[in-house]
């Protein structure tokens, strides 16, 4: 049997929901706390402890950084039983270290697991990323139009004005070009400090967020999530690489990255099936935050399979001991 065979999505997809739960569980003591690394720590701690009593061969391939770097979930870290399926793990334990530091909206614990060798290994580098939501004819915008033209053809596609047009786009100083050009079309730019996995994810659901595209440049790992979620719900998404010393080129080389070049379609980043969990940690436009209660915590999950394109938002009671 391959491990392709053997990964069975559905039965997988309730523990993988387990594992951000508890992540986001660990560090919901320290929103709003001031402390990135703690909040970081806590979530990666719990994560691996959860992942480590799933019934999977498991390799982190995208994790927290490079095993020199990172004590625990780095690259290429063997994780769960060592029964089971062989799988490939995309994860970010706390997207969005700063957002739950400073009690922000859209923080999330993320995780997605593929049949092994199915996930593209980013090297821990930035990447250049354009998504749109489903329902569009393919390659209706690309990496190699300018922001005014992807605006154009989007509007042209949706049978509307560039006006109409709503852009998420991370704010930083590097996109100020790109958030010029995209206002002098009309559109609306939508920005956000932190959590690039949730802008994406924005696209999907445009009805309901009012996002119909996402651009910019954010880190490569994200992408590759973001690429998951997106395979889940559907939409276009492409992303390339973006080096900007050659350390980070070694970084690629290293990760088996031979075309520096390349664009890398949705399905070029992940392709094969795919499940995806996030879990809020403050509330956010894809999931409310973890509350706590009286006697119990509750938390929010967006568990989705590629497969089927089922998405299921789990709440779940945590007694408090
Ligand atoms: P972390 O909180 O996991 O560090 O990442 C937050 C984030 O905003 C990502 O969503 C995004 O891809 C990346 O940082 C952007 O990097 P930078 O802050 O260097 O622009």
């Amino acid at each position: 049997m391959t491990s392709e065979t053997a990964f069975n999505d559905r039965m997988l997809s309730l523990g993988l929901a387990r594992v951000s739960e508890a992540a986001a569980l660990a560090c919901a003591d320290l929103i709003g706390r001031g402390d990135e690394k703690a909040a970081d720590q806590a979530a990666v701690n719990a994560m691996r402890e959860q992942l480590n009593m799933l019934a999977i061969k498991g390799v982190v391939v995208i994790g927290e950084g490079e095993r020199d770097e990172a004590p625990m979930l780095y690259i290429g870290e063997e994780v769960g039983t060592g029964e089971g399926p062989g799988v490939d793990i995309a994860l970010d334990p706390l997207e969005g270290t700063t957002l739950t530091a400073k009690a922000m909206p859209n923080a999330l614990t993320v995780i997605a697991m593929a049949p092994r060798g199915t996930l593209l290994h980013a090297p821990d580098t930035y990447m250049e990323k354009l998504a749109i939501g489903p329902g569009y004819p393919a390659d209706v915008v690309s990496l190699a139009m300018s922001p005014r033209e992807r605006v154009e053809a989007l509007a042209k596609a949706r049978k509307c004005r560039p006006c109409e047009i709503t852009v998420c786009v991370l704010e930083r100083p590097r996109h100020q070009e790109m958030i010029t050009e995209l206002r002098e079309t009309g559109a609306a730019v939508f920005l956000i400090p932190d959590g690039d996995v949730a802008g994406v994810i924005h696209c999907a659901e445009a009805e309901r967020t009012g996002i119909d595209m996402y651009m910019g440049t954010g880190g490569a790992p994200e992408g590759v999530l973001a690429a998951s979620a997106l395979k889940c719900m559907g939409g276009q998404m492409w992303g390339r690489l973006v080096f900007r010393n050659s350390d980070e080129k070694a970084r690629a080389t290293k990760a088996g990255i031979t075309d520096f070049d390349r664009i890398y379609a949705r399905d070029e980043m992940v392709t094969s099936d795919v499940i995806f969990a996030a879990t809020g940690v403050t509330d956010g436009s894809i999931t409310a935050g973890v509350k706590r209660r009286p006697g119990y915590v509750e938390t929010e999950t967006v568990l989705m399979r590629s497969r089927t394109g089922s998405l299921r938002r789990m709440n779940y009671r945590s007694p408090l001991a």
